[in-house]
């Protein structure tokens, strides 16, 4: 028997530590926060745009949901867990939208994966802008396709990246980016798109329910809804404030999707309840559509406001409004400040935010009265570091 003592085995884990210890070096450590059913705080960080999260009529139709249906969808949409809620959802969100037909999946993470790698294959050229969301990147990633990225909201440079390629060919981008607010020049792209006989897909997350006739979104605002080349895709879990994804397009993608897509297939159904919420929603927003136009003016003011304080803020086109901090750390403590003023923001470091620029985000929402905007703006303008 060999008795030669043996080094103790490192941690396969040990690295872990290096990279916490940058991380909080560098003012990029996170946490969880767990929040309280009733907050104390204003929110201004949620996703919440048109407060139907808490709506009764949603609820009661997320619990009722629930109650039919089961917790559960109980398998993969293919298997068990489509139920006639998630086909009802399906018809009226593809109505409402102005698409064909729509397909939902388990979150709007879920729904861009799906679109992005069903749409494309080796050899395919992808032309991504570069302020995409992560999950329309992690999509090109996982698609076996080239994928050229052009600077953010450039229709030439779409142009110019699809010239000269002779195979399939899809221009992925945000319809409003989510870090700076602004909006995508989606004509121009389809445009470009159509010129090389390419596929549009639209991230419409925070175009839906906010941007367009009624909240139909930013791609039916642009004349693009129901187009035979341009799909679509959103979540049900901002201004709807339940929770999924769905893809909007031609029929034939949709079932293209339905038989290809691997985070469709190989995923569980959406829950009955956020289903039956986001039916839920769909259904307040048609007999409201004032809703939005309410969120919007909210955004519109808190940009106005900050900026004749002096703060670098963004011009929004939806709900987001996102102010330049100095640096990541001082990101972290204005919105720390802010939270002891009893104001919740959101804060974006890298590496959400591609061009690592630190930023408070604000999103408005459809229930904000005046004054709270007046005591938002007057708490992130007396907590603002020095060089913001
Ligand atoms: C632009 C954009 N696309 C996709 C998503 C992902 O949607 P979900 O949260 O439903 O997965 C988000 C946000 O979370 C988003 O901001």
């Amino acid at each position: 028997m060999n008795s030669t003592p043996t080094a103790a085995p490192h941690s396969p884990f040990g690295w872990i530590e290096e990279q916490t210890a940058a991380r909080a070096a560098a003012g990029l450590h996170r946490e969880l926060r767990p929040r309280p059913a009733q907050s104390p705080l204003l929110d201004l960080a949620g996703n919440d745009y048109l407060g139907l999260s808490r709506h009764p009529e949603v609820t009661r139709a997320g619990a009722d949901a629930c109650l039919h249906w089961g917790a559960g969808a109980t398998g993969s949409r293919l298997v068990t867990g489509s139920t006639a809620l998630h086909a009802e959802l399906e018809a009226e969100i593809a109505d409402f939208t102005g698409f064909d037909a729509a397909l939902v999946l388990a979150s709007g993470y879920a729904a861009n994966l799906a679109a992005v790698t069903a749409l494309t294959a080796h050899g395919t050229l992808l032309v991504s802008d570069a302020a995409n969301h992560a999950s329309l990147i992690d999509g090109c990633r996982l698609s076996r396709a080239r994928t050229e990225v052009v600077p953010h909201a450039d229709p030439d440079a779409v142009r110019k990246a699809l010239a000269g390629h002779t195979g399939r060919a899809v221009v992925v981008s945000d319809s409003v980016f989510s870090v700076d607010g602004d909006a995508a020049p989606l004509a121009e792209l389809a445009a470009a798109a159509r010129e090389n006989g390419a596929a549009l897909l639209v991230d419409d997350a925070h175009g839906l329910g906010v941007l367009g006739d009624g909240g139909r979104g930013a791609v039916h605002a642009a004349g693009l809804a129901g187009a035979p080349d341009v799909v679509c895709t959103a979540t049900l879990s901002k201004a709807l404030g339940a929770q999924g994804g769905v893809v909007l397009g031609p029929a034939a993608v949709i079932d293209h999707l339905v038989n290809a897509a691997r985070t469709f297939i190989f995923d569980t159904g959406l829950a009955p309840a956020a289903a039956g919420a986001a039916l839920g929603a769909l259904r307040l927003l048609r007999r409201e559509p004032e809703r939005a136009g309410r969120a919007l003016a909210a955004a519109r003011t808190f940009h106005r406001l900050l900026t004749a304080a002096g703060l670098d803020a963004t011009a929004p086109d939806a709900c987001v409004v996102s102010v330049r901090a100095p640096s990541p750390s001082a990101a972290v403590e204005w919105a720390a400040a802010c939270r002891s003023a009893g104001l919740s923001v959101g804060c974006f470091r890298p590496p959400s935010v591609p061009d690592g620029v630190s930023r408070l985000r604000l999103t408005a929402n459809a229930g904000l009265t005046d004054e709270q905007i007046a005591t938002a703006v007057s708490t992130v303008v007396a907590t603002a570091p020095p060089g913001a």
